[in-house]
C-alpha cells in the first residue's frame, strides 16, 4: 500500500532512459483510462495515473468548475499545487524522472495549469482538448520545454479560439509549442495516438542526442 496522496497506477518502463508519462484522465474517468493510450504512444516508458480528487455528481475531476468552461481558479491552483507535490513524492518513491504529462480534456487543463505554476515538476506536456486554465497566468520561463497540443476543429467544449490561446500562452513562455487543429471533436482519435507518438520519438529522441554530446 502506497503513502502517496492520489489514488494512482504505476507501470513501470522497459527501457531505463524512456521519458516517464504523467496519466491525467477527463472528467468521469479514472487512474485505469489513459494507461492503454500511455502504453500505445510510449511503449516502453513508466506511467505513473493518479486519479483526480474532486467529485462533480460523483465523477472524478482535478479541479473545480463552477460551470462549463468556467473554473474555480484559487481551486486549481491549490490542485496544481497538490497534483506537482504528489508527482514529487512519486518519483522518489518509483525512482523516476521529471514526467511528460499526458492529459486529456480536464487532465489536459490541470497539466496547462502546471505548467505554468510549477513547470519544474514535468519535462514536457502532451495536451489533449485543452485550454487556457487561469485567467490571469503567471510570468513563468518555460525555457524551451517541449508542449504538444492537440485540438478538435468541431469541439463544442474547447473552441479552436481558445486552444489557440493556451498555444499563444505558453509560446510566451518560451515552451517550444507545436499545436495541432484536427477534424475532430472533443473525443480522441486515431490521429491524436499517431501525432502523440511521433511527437513523442521526436522529443526523445532530441533528449537522448542532448544527453550522448
Ligand atoms: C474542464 O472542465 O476542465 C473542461 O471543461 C473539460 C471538461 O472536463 O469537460
Amino acid at each position: 500500500m502506497s503513502a502517496l496522496a492520489f489514488i494512482h497506477r504505476f507501470e513501470a518502463g522497459t527501457r531505463p532512459g524512456a521519458t516517464p508519462l504523467l496519466l491525467l484522465h477527463g472528467t468521469g474517468g479514472d487512474e485505469n483510462d489513459l494507461l492503454p493510450l500511455g502504453r500505445a504512444v510510449a511503449p516502453d516508458a513508466a506511467l505513473l495515473s493518479p486519479r483526480g480528487k474532486v467529485l462533480e455528481h460523483g465523477m472524478p475531476r482535478f479541479f473545480r468548475r463552477l460551470a462549463e468552461g468556467v473554473f474555480d481558479e484559487d481551486d486549481v491552483r491549490r490542485r496544481a499545487d497538490e497534483l506537482a507535490v504528489f508527482v514529487e513524492s512519486a518519483r522518489t518513491e518509483y525512482g523516476i524522472t521529471a514526467p511528460t504529462a499526458l492529459g486529456y480534456s480536464n487532465g489536459a487543463n490541470i497539466a496547462a495549469a502546471m505548467l505554468l505554476l510549477r513547470p519544474q515538476v514535468l519535462s514536457g506536456a502532451i495536451l489533449l482538448r485543452a485550454m487556457v486554465p487561469l485567467s490571469a497566468a503567471p510570468q513563468v520561463d518555460l525555457a524551451a520545454k517541449p508542449v504538444l497540443i492537440m485540438s478538435g476543429a468541431q469541439d463544442p467544449i474547447v473552441p479552436a479560439e481558445k486552444a489557440a490561446r493556451l498555444a499563444d500562452l505558453l509560446r510566451a513562455s518560451r515552451a517550444a509549442v507545436e499545436h495541432h487543429v484536427l477534424p475532430a471533436g472533443h473525443g480522441l482519435s486515431n490521429a491524436d495516438v499517431t501525432m502523440a507518438q511521433q511527437w513523442l520519438r521526436k522529443i526523445t529522441a532530441r533528449i537522448d542526442k542532448t544527453a550522448a554530446a
